[in-house]
């Protein structure tokens, strides 16, 4: 257990009357890929936002690395090397690729504000390298060809792959990830299958809410189910997918005992990606 990246331990959060998170517990490993599901509603975002500092627990305790982060501010949780992207985009419209990914590494720059306005040979020589750094990685994730062009002018899916690229320039050391195949098509969320897969294979443990079941179940190495804030479920891909509180949660229950349709096998979007690998 102590070799976790990340921990929770028994964290929940009211909005009012509603416990959109409660006595929430796992963790993610170095290396990692943690899924995390269930139904709309259920609280994966709200975990991710009491995970990144946006909000505050209103009990529980998480840990990076050991280190108690609970109620840490966004920006202090980012520097410990959280760093996250949305579930909607959010990308600087108006500006190119490389300007977008370079601001992902503003919490890595030595230089000053001041520093900027005189544009002191050092301020300069460190834009030069952290410019060579963000061609770098734009060329691994094959954004290379784009790099100039503004954000706004690229199909849906390579927006998506630049909101990646700009968590992954801070070498974050956990990555977190809200519904990323969410408008992707096959080709799309094949290769960000394939991202993902990379991005683990350099130590970085992954985070990740979606709905897309062919991701889910094939670039996880753990799959944490919630439904109402709790945990009803936790194991392997192979484990969730049989799992008959998690196939319910999708299902919802059937109020009708008599209704002879309700179907015994799992549903689809469960069912989907069952080779594995
Ligand atoms: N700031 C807030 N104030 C009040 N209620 C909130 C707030 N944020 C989320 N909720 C409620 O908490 C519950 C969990 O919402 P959350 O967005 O975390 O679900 P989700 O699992 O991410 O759903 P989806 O799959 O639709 O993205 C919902 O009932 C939602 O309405
Ligand atoms: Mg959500």
């Amino acid at each position: 257990m102590s070799d976790a990246l990340l921990r929770l331990d028994g964290v929940g959060i009211r909005f009012g009357g509603l416990q959109a998170v409660g006595d929430l517990s796992f963790s993610v490993r170095q290396g990692q890929v943690v899924g995390l599901i269930g139904p709309n509603g259920a609280g994966k975002t709200t975990a991710f936002n009491l995970i990144t500092g946006v909000y505050r627990p209103s009990e529980g305790r998480i840990e990076l690395d050991g280190r108690d982060i609970t109620g840490w501010a966004p920006h202090r949780i980012a520097r410990a090397g959280i760093f996250r992207t949305f579930q909607t985009i959010r990308l600087f419209y108006g500006q190119t690729v490389l300007v977008n990914v370079l601001a992902g590494l503003h919490l890595q720059t030595r230089q000053h504000w001041w520093q900027g306005l005189l544009g002191t040979p050092f301020q300069r020589r460190e834009e030069v390298e952290l410019r060579a750094k963000v061609r770098e990685l734009l060329a691994r994730l094959e954004l290379d060809t784009v790099a100039d062009e503004d954000v706004a002018s690229l199909p849906y899916g390579l927006q998506r792959r630049v909101e990646l690229a700009r968590a992954l320039i801070a070498k974050p050391r956990l990555l977190i990830l809200d519904e990323p195949a969410a408008g992707l098509n096959d080709q799309e969320s094949a290769a960000l299958n394939r991202t993902i897969l990379a991005v683990r294979d350099q130590g970085i443990s992954v985070l990740l809410v979606e709905h897309d079941m062919n991701v889910v179940m094939n670039v996880t190495d753990n799959i944490v189910c919630i439904n109402f804030g709790r945990k009803i479920a936790e194991g392997t891909p192979e484990h969730i997918r049989n799992h008959p509180q998690v196939i319910e949660a999708y299902l919802g229950k059937d109020d009708d005992e008599d209704d002879v349709q309700a179907p015994v096998s799992r549903p689809a979007h469960l069912a989907a990606g069952g080779g594995g690998a």
